[in-house]
C-alpha cells in the first residue's frame, strides 16, 4: 500500500481524488499496490466531504508522516506551495505537480533536492494538461538533438481564440466560459497576457537543453491586441493565428525562445488545433517533426496526467526517475534579434512593400488594405520600417 496525500483540493486537487477513487483496480495494478489517500491539505473546511476525516490544514501532518511517500502538489501559485515541496523533498517524499508556475521558478532547485535525497520531482501535468509530452521528451526523443518546439500550450486562449473565430462570440463572453470549465487560471491574465505559456515553454525547452531557460528572458506577448480584423485577414491568407510558444536550438548552443500570437498556415499540423485542445509540435534531428495533441486544460486530463506521476512515484519509491535539469552556469537564452522571422503584414492599401525585402502577396480580407509576407527580418527591422502597418505577426514556417 502507498499512502499518499494531495495539498490543494481545488479543480486538479478534487480530479486526482476523483480518479483515485474511480480507477482504484486499474491504479492497483499499474502501481503494484494500493493508492491511499492518508491526507488532503486545504485551508477550506470540506464539512460535507464523504471522507472529510483526510482534511488537514496543516502541512506538517503530511511532512511528519513517515507513512506517506508521494504527495501531489496541485495547490498552484509560488507560496507556500515552493516551501511545502521543499519540506517535503528534504523530508524523503517524492513529490508530483502540476504547477508550472514553480517548476519553471524553482525547478532547477526542487530537482536538486530530489537528487540529493533519492526521491523523485515529477511534473507531467505542468505541460499540455492531460497530454503526455514531458516524459516523451526526456525519454522517447532522447536520441535526438532537439531542433525545435513550436506548442499552443495554453488552453484558455486557444479556446477564447476558437469561440471568437467559429461561435462569433465576444472575447469577455469566450473568456467567462473557460472560467466556468475550470481552464483558465485565477487570475486569466496569466493566459491572456502570455505569462502561462511562457512558463511552459520555458520547461519544455529547459528539458530539451538539459539546463534552466530562465522565464524570465523569454519574450512574451499575449493575444489581448489580436483582432477579428487579424483572424479575418489571416483567413484570408489561407492561415490561423495561434498563440504560440516557441523554442528554437540554436547552432552556437543558445535557445531563441517566445510566446506570441503567429501565424500558422493551413498546411501545419498546428493550424488544427482547437477548442482547448493544446498541440506541441517538436523537432527532432532524427525523428523529425512529432506532434502531440490533446486536451490541454481541465480537471480530469490534468489530474489524468498528475495521478500517473504518482504512480511512477510510487512504483519508484527507492530509485530516482532522472527527468529535469541543472542550473545554467552561463545565460543560454538567445537576444530577440538572434532569429529572424517572415511576418504576416496587414497595412495600408497605398503601403510601399520595399523595406520589407522580397515580400509574399496574400489575398487581403479589406479593399482598404494589403496584406503581404515579409522576407524574414529581425524584430528590430521590422520596427525600423516607417510605414502605415496595422498588424505584423510572426509566420510559423
Ligand atoms: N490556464 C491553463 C490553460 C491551465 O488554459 O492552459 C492548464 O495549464
Amino acid at each position: 500500500m502507498a499512502k499518499v496525500a494531495i495539498m490543494g483540493y481545488g479543480t486538479v486537487g478534487s480530479g486526482v481524488y476523483d480518479i483515485i477513487k474511480m480507477n482504484s483496480d486499474k491504479l492497483r495494478k499499474s502501481a503494484g499496490e494500493e493508492l491511499e489517500i492518508k491526507y488532503i491539505l486545504d485551508i477550506r473546511d470540506f464539512d460535507d466531504h464523504p471522507e472529510k476525516q483526510l482534511f488537514t490544514k496543516d502541512v506538517k501532518d503530511i511532512i511528519n508522516d513517515d507513512e506517506v511517500s508521494v504527495v501531489a502538489e496541485v495547490m498552484g501559485g509560488l507560496h507556500p506551495a515552493y516551501e511545502f515541496t521543499r519540506e517535503l523533498l528534504e523530508a524523503g517524499k517524492s513529490v508530483v505537480t502540476s504547477n508550472k508556475e514553480l517548476v519553471a521558478t524553482y525547478g532547477s532547485e526542487l530537482m536538486a533536492i530530489a537528487k540529493e535525497k533519492n526521491v523523485n520531482y515529477l511534473f507531467e501535468a505542468s505541460v499540455g494538461g492531460g497530454i503526455p509530452v514531458i516524459r516523451p521528451l526526456s525519454r522517447c526523443l532522447s536520441a535526438n538533438n532537439i531542433k525545435r518546439i513550436a506548442g499552443i500550450l495554453n488552453g484558455t486562449t486557444n479556446y477564447i481564440l476558437y469561440q471568437m473565430i467559429t461561435n462569433n462570440k465576444s472575447f469577455e463572453t469566450a473568456l467567462s466560459s473557460a472560467q466556468a470549465n475550470g481552464y483558465a487560471e485565477r487570475n486569466p491574465a496569466a493566459d491572456i497576457e502570455g505569462h502561462d505559456a511562457c512558463r511552459k515553454i520555458a520547461i519544455l525547452s529547459s528539458l530539451a537543453a538539459g539546463v534552466e531557460v530562465d522565464y524570465n528572458k523569454i519574450g512574451t506577448e499575449g493575444i489581448t491586441n489580436i483582432t477579428l480584423d487579424d483572424v479575418r485577414a489571416a483567413s484570408a491568407a489561407g492561415a490561423v493565428i495561434k498563440l504560440i510558444g516557441y523554442a528554437e536550438f540554436l547552432d552556437n548552443g543558445k535557445v531563441y525562445a517566445h510566446v506570441a500570437p503567429m501565424m500558422i498556415k493551413k498546411s501545419s499540423m498546428l493550424s488544427g488545433i482547437d477548442d482547448v485542445y493544446n498541440g506541441i509540435l517538436i523537432t527532432g534531428d532524427a525523428v523529425g517533426d512529432v506532434l502531440f495533441y490533446g486536451a490541454g486544460a481541465g480537471k480530469m486530463p490534468t489530474a489524468s496526467a498528475v495521478v500517473a506521476d504518482m504512480v511512477d512515484a510510487a512504483i519508484h519509491r527507492t530509485r530516482r526517475r532522472y527527468i529535469g535539469w541543472e542550473k545554467a552556469d552561463k545565460d543560454i537564452v538567445a537576444k530577440a534579434d538572434e532569429k529572424k522571422f517572415r511576418y504576416f503584414v496587414r497595412a495600408d492599401i497605398s503601403a510601399d512593400t520595399g523595406a520589407f525585402g522580397e515580400v509574399e502577396a496574400v489575398p487581403s480580407a479589406a479593399e482598404s488594405e494589403k496584406a503581404f509576407i515579409t522576407a524574414p527580418m529581425t524584430a528590430s527591422e521590422l520596427d525600423g520600417i516607417a510605414v502605415g502597418i496595422k498588424t505584423a505577426i510572426r509566420v510559423l514556417d
